[in-house]
C-alpha cells in the first residue's frame, strides 16, 4: 500500500515525500504545478534512489482523483495541496477558499468513497491568531485573522465534523510554525515565485544580491530586542514529524491537533545574525513600520507532539541557515 502525497512537489511536501522515502515507505506523489515544478519530483526521486507514480492533478478536479484512487492502492493521505499566500489570500480570498476548502472537501469525499480514512492535514500556527498566550498549547483559542488562516481552520473543523460522524477515521491535524531551511543534500529547497513574502527567503535573497536590504517590519514591539519572535522550525524536522503522524494515526482514531514547532523563538534580528553567520555575508537591513497582521510573539508548546506522536525537532537555528544558504547557493540561478 502507498501513501498519496497531495502538494508532493512543494517545498514541505518534496522533503516528506524523500524523508517517506528513506524510511521505506511507498509513495504516490500529485500536485497540479501551480507553485512548484515537477523538477522537484525528478531531485526527490535522485536524492532518494526511489522511483514512485507522479499525477498531474488538481484538487478540484475529482474525476482526476478518482482516478488516482482506482489505480493506486492507497493506505493513508498526507494533504499538504493549497495556496499558502497570507497577503494574497487577503487580495484573493474566493481563489483560496475555493481552492483550499473546496479542494479539500473534494479530497476528503474521494477518500471516503473508497475507503481511506487515514489522512494527515497541513495546518499552520496560523489558526491561533491574534492570541497572545505564548508558548502556544493546542488548546490555546482558536481565530482567523485572515482568509487564509480562515482557510486552515474551516478545515480542521471539517475534519473534526467528519471524526465525530464517523470515529473510524484517524486524522492528525499538523499546526506548522515556521519552516525553514532545505534539504542538506542541496537538491530541495523553497523557491517562493516573485519578491518572497516570508522572512528567511528574502534574507537569502539579499545575500544573493538578488535584493538590495532587508526591511525589518518594526523594532517597536515587546520583545527583548524589539523586533518579533517566531519558532523557527528546520524543513527536514517537520519532514520527519509527518511520518511520526503517519505512525500515530495507523494505531489510533481520532482527531488530534499537534503543534509542529521546536519550542524556542527567535527573534528578527537573531534570525538575521544566525544566516549572517552562516553564510559569511553582512546583510543590510532597515527598519520600517510593522507588518499589518503581525504578532509580537509566536512560539509553540511541543508537549503533545512528544507525547503523543513520539516526536520532537532536533535541529537548531544555525542548522537551518546553513542548509537554506547551500541550497541558495546551489540554486540561485532558480531563485
Ligand atoms: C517572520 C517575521 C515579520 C519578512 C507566515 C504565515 C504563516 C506561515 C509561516 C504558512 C515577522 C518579519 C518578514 C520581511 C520582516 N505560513 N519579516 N521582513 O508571518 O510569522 O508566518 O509564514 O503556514 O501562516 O503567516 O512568517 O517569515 O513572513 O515573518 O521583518 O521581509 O519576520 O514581521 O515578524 P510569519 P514571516
Amino acid at each position: 500500500m502507498s501513501i498519496l502525497i497531495t502538494g508532493g512537489a512543494g517545498y514541505i511536501g518534496s522533503h516528506t515525500c524523500a524523508e517517506l522515502l528513506n524510511s521505506g515507505e511507498d509513495i504516490v506523489a500529485l500536485d497540479n504545478f501551480s507553485n512548484s515544478s515537477p523538477d522537484v519530483i525528478r531531485r526527490v526521486k535522485e536524492i532518494s534512489g526511489r522511483d514512485f507514480p507522479l499525477y498531474a492533478v488538481d484538487m478540484l478536479h475529482e474525476q482526476g482523483l478518482r482516478r488516482v484512487f482506482e489505480r493506486e492502492d492507497i493506505e493513508a493521505v498526507i494533504h499538504f495541496a493549497g495556496y499558502k499566500a497570507v497577503g494574497e489570500s487577503v487580495r484573493m480570498p474566493l481563489e483560496y477558499y475555493n481552492n483550499n476548502v473546496a479542494g479539500s472537501l473534494t479530497l476528503f469525499g474521494v477518500m471516503r468513497d473508497y475507503g481511506c480514512k487515514k489522512l494527515v492535514f497541513s495546518s499552520s500556527a496560523t489558526v491561533y491568531g491574534h492570541s497572545k498566550e505564548a508558548p502556544f498549547r493546542e488548546d490555546t483559542p482558536l481565530s482567523a485573522i485572515n482568509p487564509y488562516g480562515a482557510t486552515k481552520l474551516m478545515i480542521e473543523d471539517i475534519l473534526r465534523d467528519l471524526y465525530t460522524s464517523a470515529p473510524e477515521w484517524r486524522i492528525s491535524l499538523l499546526r506548522y510554525f515556521n519552516p525553514i531551511g532545505a534539504h542538506p543534500s542541496g537538491e530541495l529547497g523553497e523557491e517562493p515565485s516573485g519578491i518572497p513574502n516570508n522572512l528567511f527567503p528574502y534574507i537569502s535573497r539579499v545575500a544573493q544580491g538578488k535584493l538590495e536590504r532587508l526591511y525589518v517590519f518594526g523594532d517597536d514591539y515587546e520583545t527583548p530586542d524589539g523586533t518579533c519572535v517566531r519558532d523557527y522550525i528546520h524543513v527536514c524536522d517537520l519532514a520527519e514529524g509527518h511520518l511520526a503522524a503517519l505512525r500515530h494515526i495507523r494505531g489510533n482514531t481520532g482527531a488530534e491537533a499537534v503543534n509542529l514547532g521546536t519550542g524556542n523563538g527567535y527573534s528578527v534580528f537573531e534570525a538575521l545574525r544566525a544566516f549572517e553567520n552562516a553564510s559569511g555575508l553582512t546583510i543590510p537591513y532597515e527598519v520600517t513600520v510593522r507588518r499589518q497582521g503581525d504578532s509580537a510573539v509566536m512560539y509553540a508548546d511541543t508537549t503533545k507532539a512528544k507525547a503523543l506522536l513520539g516526536w520532537s525537532a532536533s535541529r537548531g537555528l544555525d542548522e537551518m541557515c546553513r542548509d537554506q544558504w547551500k541550497y541558495a547557493g546551489r540554486n540561485g540561478d532558480r531563485l
